[in-house]
């Protein structure tokens, strides 16, 4: 199936999270926890395509707003394809580069707006985030990994040249105060393969 993210079409398996197929086809998504639904950077807003994604959850419900949730927002980390069809998402991020890029005024207005709906949802997320229980060793590693793939694509982006990356096509400085990222996986070619597919493993909100 497929998937389209920030106008670029992307092959998608089912049962995958949006936020893993953003990262593995390096689409402009935010993701600074690693995937873990505490930084809240992941959001997207969905153009096409609601009723074939997972349904929102009560841990979405506890970080997002109303309002955003009207607006068809989810988070890429929590949410799964379920069916084929046409889905399409634009990132929190990418809205906001088109907004720097063609109406930077509009930034005002928006980062008003985003902080706001995080106020409303203050207490939620704080009562969530206190009863959830973190492998640490996991949460730590998919963070490095996080900033790791984000550093990459900014260094990407602006084009530093990646010298060492040719040799495995991982795109990370062998090198560099990266180097623990550089790993056998890079020459087996199964770096950039999200291992988990489903949303990451949260304790509900107690009752
Ligand atoms: S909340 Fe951090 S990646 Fe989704």
């Amino acid at each position: 199936m497929k998937v389209t993210i920030n106008n670029n079409v992307y092959e998608a398996k089912e049962g995958e999270r949006l936020l893993d197929i953003a990262r593995r086809n390096h689409a402009h998504i935010g993701f600074f926890c690693g995937g873990n639904a505490i930084c809240q950077t992941c959001y997207v807003k969905v153009l096409e395509g609601a009723e074939l994604l997972s349904p929102i959850s009560e841990t979405e419900k506890a970080l997002l707003s109303d309002s955003l949730i009207q607006e068809g927002t989810r988070m890429a980390c929590l949410t799964t394809v379920e069916k084929p069809g046409s889905i399409s998402v634009i990132s929190a991020v990418e809205e906001v580069k088109q907004m720097f890029e063609n109406a930077p005024l509009q930034l005002v207005d928006y980062a008003g707006k985003m902080g706001r709906e995080a106020l409303v949802k203050f207490p939620d997320t704080m009562r969530l985030q206190a009863t959830r229980k973190f492998d640490l060793l996991q949460l730590v590693t998919d963070v490095i990994n996080g900033i790791g793939d984000a550093l990459t694509m900014v260094l990407k982006a602006i084009q530093i040249p990646l010298p060492s990356a040719a040799s495995c096509g991982c795109g990370t400085p062998a090198g560099g105060p990266l180097k623990p990222l550089h790993d056998k996986s890079c020459e087996t070619g199964e770096k950039g393969e999200e291992k988990r597919t489903g949303p990451a493993k949260i304790t509900p909100i107690a009752a």
